[in-house]
């Protein structure tokens, strides 16, 4: 079933003619992919992944995830960028959006974050909140060499061994990591955990739909087998160039829109469940795309929400911006607005309305609006949130990252200037083998 439909005729005739011209650099794009001839081929593995991805690997990731889920209250997911965005952006959009403040029940543990920042604070807040609790850490660093994971897995794998032993802990870890190289496969296989690879062909922000992903998911009790069966349909779908190919024509309207001066693009949803999509999405594209002193800035906001803080500036602002909403079709649940007899705040004309046609009106309206103030518009409608649809909108998604990537003229598979902040900060920490960037630095700073 096709449940991710796109939609340009809101965008189109603000770039004409740039999305015309981009006809032949989005076939060559494509070509680029499939052939494995452009820039970064080397890391294209995430390409065929969903129709090659074995039931013997869901199978076995549902068991550990099994595992985990019955010996754990609280499953502390280690990673950082690609490896654990997919993961928090899945999760989210499939949860009650107050499942945080439900206690752990039997078999159905919570899945919690760390390594996804420095926080002082925050390390120290988890490990109050697991004091005592049964958790179980899945460590996920396709390096394994990545500074903020590494301090999060020092701190809760120490916690964890002191809580239930380091006999018990070994089996309550799991490590997804690269299959030879880093820290992190040389720990665990000195402990003896169990591992998942990354494949070496796929870079983190690609990965969402190997066990990085997959493996969290499963923990919080998602079907990760129809994820990877609507991640399949869409790779079929996006197989071949033309107008038929949604990741195609997506990536050839932002160009053309890009060309036209728009410089922003700003992900929207009107569903609070899909705050981490955009997330995982502008890591996707920032990573992919801002390079070479190019690349269309990826934003996100979540509306109505936003509408009564970015809504005048986007409106009414610097005419350098596009909107790609995701719209959801139907909610799973139905809530109706009740009548009232005082009627004192004057919404009875809205009594026995779901909730969800007043926000399909304020979609509409702002799209109406945002339009006839110049920012285009491109619309992705989903039918429902299910793990069918999520696979098909991240497929959608990183097939079209790599085809926009090429039609801009970068190589969308690498990501130099993410070590530039890292140089800096070893130099200044003065690890050893930075002795002569910690001089230079500290000159700087004098
Ligand atoms: O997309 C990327 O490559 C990065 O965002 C990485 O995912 C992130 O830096 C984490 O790296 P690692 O998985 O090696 O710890």
């Amino acid at each position: 079933m096709k449940s991710v439909e796109l939609n340009i005729q809101d965008a189109i005739y603000f770039a004409e003619k740039q999305y015309e011209g981009n006809k032949a650099a989005a076939v060559d794009a494509m070509a680029k992919l499939n052939e494995g001839s452009g820039e970064g081929s080397d890391f294209l593995g995430w390409l065929d992944l969903p129709s090659t991805t074995s039931q013997d690997l869901l199978a076995s990731i549902n068991k550990t995830a099994d595992r985990l889920r019955k010996n754990c209250e609280y499953v502390v997911c280690v990673g950082i960028g690609g490896s654990y965005l997919g993961a928090k952006a899945v999760i989210s959009a499939l949860s009650d959006s107050f499942a945080d403040f439900y206690a752990p029940t039997p078999e159905n543990p919570k899945v919690l974050y760390a390594g996804q920042n420095i926080g002082e604070e925050y390390t120290a807040e988890l490990e109050k909140l697991l004091e005592g609790k049964k958790f179980g850490i899945i460590v996920i660093s396709k390096s394994g060499t990545t500074t903020e994971p590494a301090i999060a897995f020092r701190i809760f794998k120490e916690m964890l061994e002191k809580q239930v032993g380091k006999e018990v802990a070994k089996d309550l870890i799991v490590a997804v990591t690269d299959e030879k190289k880093g820290a992190l496969r040389t720990l665990a296989t000195q402990e003896g955990y169990e591992t998942y690879i990354i494949p070496d062909n796929v870079g983190g922000r690609f990965s969402v739909l190997t066990p990085v992903g997959l493996l969290p998911i499963a923990c919080a009790g998602f079907d990760i087998v129809k994820l990877v069966a609507g991640a399949a349909q869409m790779e079929e779908t996006t197989k071949h160039s033309g107008d038929e190919n949604p990741s195609e024509v997506y990536a050839r309207m932002r160009n053309a829109l890009y060309q036209a001066g728009k410089k922003t693009e700003i992900l929207v949803n009107f569903n609070p469940k899909l705050h981490y999509f955009g997330e995982w999405w502008k890591q996707l594209y920032g990573e992919s795309e801002g390079k070479d002193g190019k690349g269309i800035f990826p934003a996100a906001v979540d509306f109505t929400t936003d509408l009564h803080s970015m809504g005048q500036w986007i409106q009414e602002g610097e005419r350098t911006i596009f909107e790609t909403v995701i719209s959801v079709k139907e909610p799973a649940i139905t809530r109706r607005i009740p009548e009232d007899a005082a009627n004192l705040d004057g919404i009875n004309y809205l009594a026995g309305k779901r909730i969800d046609e007043v926000n399909k009106m304020a979609e509409l309206g702002t799209k109406i609006a945002h339009v006839d103030g110049g920012v285009p518009n491109i619309k992705i409608e989903l039918n429902k949130l299910d793990e069918h649809s999520l696979g098909q909108l991240i497929y959608f998604f990183e097939k079209a990252c790599g085809i926009s990537g090429y039609i801009l003229g970068v190589n969308p598979f690498n990501q130099p200037g993410v070590e530039a902040y890292k140089k800096n900060m070893f130099a200044l920490l003065e690890k050893p083998g930075y002795e002569k960037e910690t001089e230079a630095i500290k000159s700087k700073l004098k």
